[in-house]
């Protein structure tokens, strides 16, 4: 079948159809253990049913409705993301996309700073376009190499307007940096005037067994984006800010607005979201998961020392990663074959799977990639 769409990115021809759970069936009813959670937004697993059901409820009652007048969703949605954040008093917007938030988290930096630079780590991706575009036009955006502690006396941080911390570098195929670093680095900013952003755009919702991946560090961040988990799959993201920036705001002209912001729908997902993380004890349950997937990966290596150089996990956002001479997409491909759909990038395969997958799917991945590597 010839495609109408615009190849802006890689696609195989198979046809997707439904998704539910861990899983996600394509037409010819191929049943796939879905290790990416779609675009690692369905931490809850696809068609969750009270997301369904809130998008039912919600959407017979109010959809969108424009900017004038405030709207109790976005409300309790705000004071719920600024509880997990432990934020007191803060304020949060909420838009579609991670990009978006993450544009939006940095045109507040640059707003209430006056400058114009911001810090990422190399490995960091933080949006497909705008301040965050990842391009040599962009030469406002300034990385600095992920744990090279020396790098950072090279930075002027007098002219920087804020650090962003994607605290796992996903796209970067999952990197923890150290807290002595983040930390180092945190420290400079806020001596010279700077304001720390966390953007857990893939990291939040529960990701990396906890709320959120800067609780992880000594990372006091002033403004925090969020999307993909917030939506589980339906496009909502937002901006939190503490209540220090918040205050800002009072004497700022700075003013942003666009059509879908704080649309009662998107927000009545993520309140569902959040509501579904705290009843089904999520966070503690997915932390153990990650425990048992670290665990068997490490039992995995033990085996194939001469395959598998290193695994780095925290919950369940984990990579295992190749000695060079291993062909991995070739096991990529195998393991498509075989009904289970993993990231991969050169010699590395990451695992960023629903919250919700149980021990038997993490068996399954584990003893299908020990066949395959054990005849390679
Ligand atoms: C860390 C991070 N930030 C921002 C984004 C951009 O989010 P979106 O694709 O929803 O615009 C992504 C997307 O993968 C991401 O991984």
């Amino acid at each position: 079948m010839t495609s109408s769409i615009i190849p802006l990115y890689k696609q195989t021809d198979k046809v997707i159809i439904k998704a539910k759970d861990c899983y996600i069936y394509d037409s010819n009813n191929k049943q796939y253990i879905d290790f990416e959670s779609g675009d690692w937004a369905a931490n809850l697993g696809h068609s969750n049913e009270r997301i369904s059901q809130i998008l039912k409820n919600q959407s017979e009652l109010l959809i969108h409705d424009g900017l004038r007048f405030r709207n109790i969703q976005s409300e309790e949605l705000s004071n719920k993301l600024l509880e997990k954040l432990s934020f007191k008093d803060g304020k949060s917007t909420f838009l579609n996309s991670g990009s978006e938030a993450v544009n939006l988290a940095i045109t507040i930096a640059k707003n209430l700073t006056r400058r114009n630079k911001i810090l990422k780590m190399d490995c960091s991706f933080l949006s497909a376009y705008g301040h965050g575009q990842i391009s040599p036009d962009n030469s406002n955006l300034e990385s600095i190499s992920t744990d090279n502690i020396d790098s950072i006396s090279q930075i002027n941080f007098q002219e920087i307007a804020a650090f962003i911390f994607e605290p796992g570098n996903a796209w970067g195929l999952i990197k923890y940096p150290t807290n002595k670093f983040i930390s180092s680095i945190a420290s400079a900013i806020k001596q010279n005037g700077g304001l720390l952003i966390a953007n857990e755009v893939t990291t939040g919702f529960g990701r990396t067994g906890k709320w959120f991946g800067f609780q992880h560090y000594d990372y006091k961040p002033d403004i925090v984006s969020v999307g993909k988990g917030l939506g589980n799959g339906y496009p909502i993201s937002g901006v939190s800010i503490t209540k220090e920036i918040a205050d800002l705001f009072d004497g700022s002209p700075f003013r942003y607005a666009q059509s879908h912001q704080n649309d009662p729908l998107g927000c009545a997902v993520g309140l569902e979201v959040i509501s579904i993380f705290d009843n089904d004890r999520l966070i503690e349950k997915s932390y153990k998961t990650g425990q048992y997937f670290n665990e068997h990966l490490l039992k995995l290596q033990a085996n194939h020392k001469e395959k598998i150089y290193e695994i780095r996990a925290r919950g369940l956002m984990i990579s295992l990663v190749f000695h060079s001479c291993i062909n991995t997409e070739n096991i990529y491909l195998q393991l498509i074959d075989h009904g289970m759909l993993v990231g991969q990038k050169d010699n590395v395969l990451r695992f960023m799977p629903p919250l919700i997958i149980e021990e038997f799917h993490i068996d399954k991945l584990i003893s299908t990639i020990d066949k395959i590597i054990t005849g390679s």
